[in-house]
């Protein structure tokens, strides 16, 4: 048997929940209590004993034992699997990668070997020194240093590489995980990162997927940070960084703060706040958001003082706010420095404080305004009123919209009446308002709808964007698109594969692929096709190749999840209706697919 199947017979569920929530008894021998990972007031987490599963019908979480302290605990699972055998008193071997798994598993064990080489150079070899000198001037002790699993990469060509073959990696195994590179000559590899602090990433689930390596001093010629490449395990649209770390306090605090800087994350926690995360200088992502939405639906932004920072604050925002987001801002004034880091650094109790007492975001914008225009002047009054309506319109609620319309009017000695006026007309000139209302089934509407989105673009791409076939098709299931773009996606492939020694160039291929879709009688479906490349390249109008990939990463986990959700609706339903006739054996099996599905 499994160390985990042993485990699972072993121990009891509902004893082991009970150790974190109170459970009541719900008849039919299940058991039932209030969900620790949404708010609620009545339980709607049940907790089965014959079954071995847990599901909340509140946020629709539910999975096994190991799952659920996965999700709470914020552990990995070979940290799960580890805790609970000693409970159970099983034995578990200690993790050891080795040559012959599948891929996914190898680039996992070659990343916790190698982040535990890093940290040991960091704290134990004379080659670290130098790293150990750069973390005391930045205020970051040895307590500290080890929670993050901070590392350093020796100014050495292979100092890694070396290490990793002496533990029976091959070559090919340590490029595809990123952390070295072929020589230009091509004779055996170098190390990606050299003479560099390693700030391990980790995935939501506290897996070390990445590295990212901040440059001891910064040098004319070489990037500040330098990221893992992207990977079968690392995306970097889906990391947030500190998020295995901050979990807990993100419940007990109802509240997430997100920072540009992962050196501002650790210097946060220095500080006692842990309650944060951050978006590593990227646009904040859908992907990422939806993480959060899972612990809290309130967001405290504090991003840099300077002009990108406040343009990545803004697109953040509106994203968060689309999506229904409680959103707070911490404002950093002149005198508290450029970042959280900088202030932590001079006054760790003033952090404390702003993180506990954030601003509403139009206070934010407020404050913006005023220092970007001169209010006194008419010009600057209607560039003002004009920035900050834009804003109010975004507000679901009326009443908030009526109390900063006031605040604006007060502010720039304008009637309100000629405010709500240009109000209105630019609610009418915005492409996108935001839905006041919701309801069960625009949402599901919504999420089919999403999901075809992400689908139109990506199949767009196909025909319209060099490389994107080879992003997109490794990581792309067939199963996972909604029709008609599931049946488009198969014939792309079989077309492609006849193809595709012949060197088209896209276009000629897009005309190859228009003949072939109507040989097979789906001529109907060329003109959707048609718009939805022409649509793709727009929408790429104008990005670098890096953020084509981030885009592409975006739709593609967008899809994977939407299908998830998709068929889990399908499987309860599945599991009610046998539930309900007594079917045993059914009832079993899909019980089977359902903890196959989640886990
Ligand atoms: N970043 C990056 N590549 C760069 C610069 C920045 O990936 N060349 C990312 C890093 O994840 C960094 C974040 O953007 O944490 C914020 O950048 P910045 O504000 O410049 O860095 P700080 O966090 O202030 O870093 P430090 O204090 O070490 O200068
Ligand atoms: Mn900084």
């Amino acid at each position: 048997m499994e160390p985990k199947d042993e485990i699972k017979q072993r121990l009891d569920i509902v004893d082991l929940v009970s150790e974190y929530i109170p459970l009541k008894p719900a008849g039919s021998g299940n058991f039932k209590g209030l969900c620790p990972f949404h708010g609620e007031k009545t339980p709607s987490l049940y907790v089965s004993r014959e079954k071995d599963i847990w599901h909340c019908f509140g946020c629709d979480k539910g999975g096994d034992i190991f799952s659920f302290l996965m999700e709470l605990e914020g552990m990995t699972f070979p940290e799960v699997l580890q805790f609970l055998g000693k409970k159970a008193g099983v034995e578990i071997p200690e993790f050891t990668p080795e040559k012959g798994r599948d891929e996914k598993q190898f680039i996992f064990g070659l990343h916790e070997l190698a982040g535990r080489f890093y940290e040991t150079i960091l704290h134990k070899h004379d080659e670290g020194g130098v790293a150990r000198q750069y973390l005391k001037q930045r205020g970051i002790d040895d307590e500290l240093a080890k929670k993050f699993q901070l590392g350093y990469a020796p100014e050495r060509w292979d100092a890694l590489v070396q290490f990793l073959l002496g533990k029976e990696f091959v070559e090919n195994q340590i490029t595809a995980a990123g952390l070295a590179k072929f020589r230009q000559s091509g004779n055996g590899l170098i190390d990606r990162f050299r003479g560099r602090l390693m700030i391990p990433l980790f995935d939501s689930a506290g897996h070390l997927v990445g590295f990212t390596g901040r440059l001891l001093k910064e040098e004319e010629n070489a990037p500040k940070y330098l990221n893992s490449p992207e990977t079968m395990i690392y995306h970097k649209s889906d990391v947030l960084f500190g998020l295995h770390l901050a979990k807990r306090a993100i419940r007990r605090e109802k509240a997430v703060i997100i920072v540009e800087g992962n050196l501002d994350v650790i210097a946060s926690h220095k500080a006692g706040v842990e309650n944060i995360v951050a978006s590593s200088g990227t646009a904040l992502t859908e992907s990422q958001l939806r993480q959060l939405q899972k612990i809290t639906n309130r967001l405290i932004f504090s991003f840099d003082r300077d002009a990108a920072g406040f343009e990545a604050a803004r697109r953040g925002i509106r994203i968060a706010q689309s999506m229904g987001f409680d959103i707070r801002v911490i404002q950093i004034l002149p005198s508290d420095g450029k970042d959280p880091d900088d202030l932590v650094q001079k006054n760790p109790a003033r952090w404390v404080t702003l993180a506990q007492k954030p601003v509403h975001v139009m206070d934010y914008y407020f404050a913006k305004a005023l220092d970007d225009y001169n209010v006194s002047e008419v010009d600057g009054k209607r560039a003002m009123a004009h920035f900050i309506l834009q804003e109010i319109s975004r507000l679901a609620d009326n009443l908030d919209q009526e109390h900063w319309i006031q605040k604006l009017s007060d502010v720039i000695h304008v009637e309100t009446s000629i405010l709500r006026g240009m109000l209105t007309k630019q609610e009418k000139e915005a492409v996108t308002t935001q839905p006041k209302t919701f309801s069960a089934e625009t949402e599901v509407k919504k999420i089919t709808t999403l999901s075809e989105k992400a689908a139109s673009f990506l199949i767009g791409l196909l025909f319209s964007e060099e490389d994107a076939v080879n992003d997109i098709l490794p990581r792309l299931k067939i199963d996972d698109l909604p029709d008609p773009w599931q049946r488009i996606y198969k014939e792309f492939i079989i077309l492609y594969n006849q193809r595709k020694s012949e060197n088209h160039t896209q276009n000629t291929f897009f005309s190859l692929f228009q003949d072939h879709l109507s040989t097979i009688g789906l001529e109907s479906q060329i003109s959707k096709l048609s718009a939805s490349v022409i649509r793709a390249k727009e929408l790429i109008d104008g990005f670098t190749r890096d953020q084509v990939r981030e885009e592409i990463s975006r739709h593609l986990s967008l899809i994977a999840s939407k299908s998830h959700d998709a068929k889990r609706k399908q499987l309860e339903a599945a599991i009610r209706q046998a539930e309900l006739s007594g079917d045993e054996d059914r009832l079993r099996a899909l019980i089977e697919q359902y903890t196959k599905l989640l886990n």
